[in-house]
């Protein structure tokens, strides 16, 4: 994809966004709209450890409320040495709000990625179409 190079080094630049305060594990992430526009997120962390927020649900709740509905791709990076993949909590959150064919670009601290389809990151989901009666 031709946008693969940028997306991935917002990612990259949104960890310094990150407010990792109790695991000072940084993460950013970056999603892009159908117009190609671009919204980064980072992780935010809690006292109370579970109300923590991650960068991916960052990114894509802060592309919501600006009006977005319609997501190509995002991407995640760590410092880690393996791709850093979003956790089960994101997977679910990104399928319901930007679908199951949504790129997801997996970042290491090298800056090399691979891409990977939600749909193959969480197989047999939930979502809306089991709360239809
Ligand atoms: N984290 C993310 O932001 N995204 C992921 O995909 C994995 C985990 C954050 C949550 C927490 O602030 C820290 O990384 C350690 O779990």
């Amino acid at each position: 994809m031709y946008y693969t190079k940028e997306l991935v080094q917002k990612a990259i630049e949104a960890k310094s966004k990150a407010l990792p305060t109790y695991s000072n594990f940084h993460v950013g992430a970056a999603i892009i709209t159908e117009q190609d526009k671009i919204y980064q997120g980072a992780n935010i962390e809690s006292s109370s450890y579970s109300l923590t927020i991650c960068a991916e649900r960052t990114a894509v709740f802060t592309a919501i409320v600006e009006g977005e509905r319609k997501f190509k791709s995002i991407a995640v990076a760590g410092d880690t040495d393996d791709y850093l993949p979003p956790c089960g909590a994101c997977r679910q959150v990104l399928s319901d709000l930007c679908g199951r064919e949504l790129d997801v670009i997996l970042v290491n601290k090298n800056g090399e990625n691979k891409t990977l389809k939600l749909k193959d990151l969480l197989p047999y989901s939930f979502g809306e179409d089991f709360l239809k009666k």
